[in-house]
């Protein structure tokens, strides 16, 4: 999976989806000495702009990834932007290594698509936030993602593909709300942002059709029939300025109880 997030691609998604990532740090609830925890941070982007701009001066940020190198790349990033309170540490979602109601933010985007236990890390995520600390969770949807292509079950294959083969969790779009609601967190809101690429190269960037067909293909979703149709098409599209993707992110809010 590890092809599927490295700096190059965050750093590409970030181009798009950028605006998202600004509604999100604009609906944080800030106190004053804030200790604010990202959970996957990546190559720190987010934990960055949090810490230099959007953060009072007493906050602190903490970044959190699974990734050595991400994490690496974290320390760089911040250390190029002069960013002091900040910190970055390799870690499991899973098994978060902080006490009890330590944090009063916990953000992470587009991080449950990539989980084997979501629920395990969402409770994490609470037990370490403390009582009305606010969770922020961007997700991208990607069951809902348009294609637009002509024939609506290869569209469908495609995704599901993609949700069920590639991803580990890819319907966590699907699923994230139940979880606020089954654990009792309290001003649950969701909102949602549509992103638009009509560049089929960037949109393969960003979404790697090259391994959605090879993963369809190898595990039987998608026939030599379909791998053809889906050229011809996106060919057609390509030259006749057709082409479209668009996909939603939806930002999930809520306070501990
Ligand atoms: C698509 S990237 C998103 C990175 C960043 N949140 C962003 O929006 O730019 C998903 C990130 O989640 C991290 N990740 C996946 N599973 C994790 C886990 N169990 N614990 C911590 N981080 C994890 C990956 O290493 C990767 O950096």
């Amino acid at each position: 999976m590890k092809e599927l997030y490295n700096d190059s691609y965050l750093k590409k998604s970030t181009e798009f989806i950028n605006h998202v990532k600004q509604e999100s740090y604009k609906i944080l609830n800030f106190n004053n000495q804030d200790v604010i925890l990202e959970i996957g941070c990546g190559n720190g982007y987010d934990s960055i702009e949090l810490a230099k701009k959007v953060l009072p001066t007493k906050g602190r940020v903490i970044g959190l990834d699974v990734d050595l190198d991400l994490v690496e790349t974290s320390k760089k990033n911040a250390h190029t932007a002069a960013c002091t309170n900040i910190e970055f540490i390799v870690g499991d979602a899973e098994k978060l290594p902080f006490e009890d109601n330590y944090f009063s933010i916990i953000r992470a985007e587009r991080v449950f698509q990539h989980l084997k236990n979501p629920l395990i890390v969402f409770k994490e995520a609470l037990r370490v936030l403390k009582p009305g600390g606010q969770l922020v969770l961007v997700e991208t949807d990607w069951p809902g993602m348009n294609i637009y292509l002509k024939d609506f079950s290869l569209e469908e294959k495609i995704i599901h593909t993609l949700t069920h083969k590639l991803l580990v969790n890819g319907n966590a779009s699907r699923t994230l709300l139940s979880y606020y609601i089954d654990l009792n967190v309290s001003n649950v809101e969701m909102k949602v942002f549509p992103v638009l690429v009509n560049e089929y190269k960037i949109a393969n960037e960003l979404v790697k059709f090259d391994h959605i067909l090879e993963a369809g293909k190898t595990n039987n979703i998608l026939t030599e029939k379909d791998i053809d149709e889906w050229n011809n098409n996106t060919s057609f599209l390509i030259k006749h300025n057709l082409f479209n993707l668009t996909a939603n992110l939806i930002i999930f809010s809520g306070n501990k109880p």
